[in-house]
């Protein structure tokens, strides 16, 4: 069988998907629907026989003409497009599953709509978190797969990621985003971090996180250059509506089974004025250790300033890049390197072998609740105990000031 993916969002992570799905046997872009119609993407897609890619004007048709809708569209446009969705498969759409992008939801209230509106139509969810597909993890987790058996598992994961910013405006805006960097990327840190402490063979949830501290700093951004920068670039003001672009925090988990506690410390900023973007994981067990860094390469270009003005594309070397002569750091293949070539790799296997995938949204809810918990301990100053129960009830229904717009009173 084929399985027929429908895109909802024509933007970089759609590019970037398309891009990734020309690895991925099995497959096809059937169908794409974007706020402006996505004429270059469609046209891409086509030229390099990756699938149809009729462009829909509505949710409602796509989710009428393909197995599996994909949600890339922006956060604040999540809940609307599943609606939809769910419209569509009342009015007789048959899928087959619905994929959504990180974050599930900005918060936790959104993350439970969500999962209802998934539930009621009864569909398998795909929760589409790259990095605990990055192939590198992978291989570091089968690798050590005998040596964390016979030594016990890591005790001890650090995962960061940075770059200099995200390339559209509604990232910078909290109220659409739902913050800063912490709940952009701090999602993908927490997640990889967590999947990394979890002993070999145990779901991925098995470990259970007790305690959260984090703290969050507007290091950038917030100075009056850069201030001027969002304006003329974004139209975003964070003199009057601040994000972070700076946080960090520990996670303590506990495995119910052998009483062990490991902890996670994640790292994430929007002010990592290098190359381009940096995945930097690292992992220490008893006796063992793995590190990798998304900026080593085999390859390296140097362009000499002789030769710069010849430069069209600094992207070409790297996601984000930041300058395009001297040495730089190159990645001929990113969406391997990032794991979406194996994210999708799974999806299609998972439709076609009716099994589930490696992540879902009860999954992708768990991290929102693991990003709220460490935005609530930034905001208090205080460490979060996720074993308490009005804390979890609290958490339920909270809304970081930062996402609130009310950024002022954090930073
Ligand atoms: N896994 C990753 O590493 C990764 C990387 C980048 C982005 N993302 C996620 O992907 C999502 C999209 O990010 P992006 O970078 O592609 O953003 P983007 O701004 O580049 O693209 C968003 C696209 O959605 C379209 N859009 C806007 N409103 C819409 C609506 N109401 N309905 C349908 N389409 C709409 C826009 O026209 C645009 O084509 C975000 O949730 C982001 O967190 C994930």
């Amino acid at each position: 069988m084929t399985v027929r993916l429908g895109f909802i969002g024509g933007g970089f992570i759609a590019e970037f998907h398309a891009r990734a799905l020309a690895s991925v046997r099995g497959v096809e872009i059937a169908g794409l629907m974007s706020r402006t119609r996505p004429e270059a993407l469609a046209e891409s897609i086509r030229a390099q026989a990756l699938g149809d890619a009729v462009i829909y004007d509505t949710v409602e048709e796509l989710a009428a003409n393909v197995d599996v809708p994909v949600l890339l569209n922006p956060n604040f446009a999540r809940l609307s497009a599943m609606e939809s969705i769910v419209r569509a498969v009342e009015a007789g759409a048959r899928l087959e599953a619905i994929a959504c992008e990180k974050p599930l939801a900005r918060n936790l209230g959104e993350a439970r709509a969500m999962m209802e509106m998934a539930e009621r139509i009864g569909v398998q969810t795909v929760f589409l978190e790259n990095q605990l597909h990055v192939p590198a993890i992978q291989a570091a987790r089968g690798q050590l797969a005998s040596v964390t058996e016979a030594m016990g598992p890591l005790g001890l994961a650090r995962a960061a990621e940075e770059h200099a910013g995200p390339h559209n405006a509604w990232f910078w805006d909290p109220t659409q985003q739902g913050g800063g960097v912490l709940s952009d990327m701090g999602c993908h840190s927490i997640a990889v971090a967590w999947y990394l402490l979890t002993p070999q063979g145990k779901a991925v949830d098995h470990l259970q996180a007790e305690r959260v501290t984090a703290s969050v700093g507007l290091l950038k951004w917030g100075r009056p250059r850069w201030r001027q920068e969002l304006r003329d670039r974004f139209g975003v003001d964070y003199e009057k509506t601040p994000a972070e672009d700076f946080a960090t925090g520990t996670i303590t988990f506990r495995d119910p089974e052998s009483g062990y506690r490991s902890m996670a410390q994640f790292t994430v900023s929007w002010m990592y004025d290098k190359q381009g973007l940096r995945l930097l994981i690292d992992g220490l067990g008893p006796g063992y250790a793995l590190e990798a860094n998304s900026l080593r390469s085999p390859l390296e270009i140097f362009i000499g300033d002789t030769a710069a003005a010849s430069i069209q594309d600094a992207e070409l070397a790297l996601e984000k890049s930041t300058a395009s002569q001297g040495l730089l750091a190159v990645q001929p293949n990113e969406p391997d390197l990032y794991g979406y070539v194996d994210q999708f790799r799974d999806l299609v296997a998972a439709v076609r072998d009716r099994r589930p995938p490696l992540l879902d949204w009860s999954y992708g809810r768990e991290i929102v609740r693991l990003t709220m918990a460490s935005y609530m301990s930034a905001e208090r100053g205080a460490t979060v105990d996720l074993t308490d129960a009005q804390t979890r009830a609290e958490l339920e229904a909270y809304v970081p000031l930062i996402q609130q717009g009310r950024g002022r009173e954090v930073l």
